[in-house]
């Protein structure tokens, strides 16, 4: 009986991502509005806005191994890849949430998710991300992509929204604070339009095991 109550309040604690598995199996993407209380999102764009002062940041390249590139017009953004064991408390947050979706996932979609890599992002006014895709053609990990936006009060005419190509007409998703886009990687053309203020996430991905040796270019 004990054991009983310890699943379900296992359970219950990762139900909050069902609707969010449901959605990737049925269209390859989904939102999840209120992925982490504000005032964690608010000490993240805070941690992120320190990074940015401390030089912290570099130019986010495309492609990967020998085939990586800085090239601006396809990519403007600056990244700063996150470390899993930081010690920042809103850190931890987003880690220990990122691991239910993913625990979530695997269990109702059967995915094998194993890992996870993430970094913040931030676009000056103007840069953009060209229309891709997240999975590499010369690796095949990347499954699921994840987006939580940390700007407050983005409004419509701030633009740089995460425009999904998806078949009939394209989706977009404005990046504000607290809301987590979830994409396959594999399948969901995305491009993310200029913006009018800097724009900061923090952009991950779940990976399964490569079925790929691994190749440079
Ligand atoms: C990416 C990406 C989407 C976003 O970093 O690959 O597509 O809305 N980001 O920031
Ligand atoms: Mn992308």
């Amino acid at each position: 009986m004990v054991e009983a109550v310890a699943r379900i309040k296992y359970f219950s604690a990762m139900s909050r991502f069902v609707p969010v598995a449901t959605d990737l199996a049925l269209k390859g993407w989904a939102i999840c509005p209120d992925f982490l209380p504000p005032d964690t999102v608010a000490a993240l764009f805070d941690a992120a806005q320190h990074l940015w002062a401390a030089h912290a940041f570099r130019r986010a390249g495309v492609g990967r191994a020998t085939g990586y590139a800085i090239q601006t017009e396809v990519r403007g953004d600056f990244i700063c890849w996150l470390d899993e064991h930081a010690p920042h408390p809103a850190l931890k947050d987003y880690w220990r949430e990122i691991e239910q979706l993913r625990l979530t996932l695997n269990r109702e979609l059967f995915l094998s998710l194993v890992s996870y890599e993430a970094h913040f992002a931030v676009y000056p006014p103007g840069a953009a991300y060209r229309c891709h895709l997240d999975r590499f053609t010369t690796a095949d990990e990347r499954m699921i992509s994840c987006a939580l936006y940390l700007n407050q009060a983005w409004r419509p005419e701030d633009q740089g929204q995460l425009r999904l190509h998806i078949p009939g007409t394209p989706v977009d998703i404005l990046p504000c604070a607290g809301t987590l886009a979830a994409l396959r990687s594999d399948m969901i053309m995305h491009e993310v339009l200029p913006a009018k203020r800097p724009r900061y996430s923090l952009t991950g991905w779940f990976k399964r095991r490569s079925s790929q040796p691994f190749r440079t270019a």
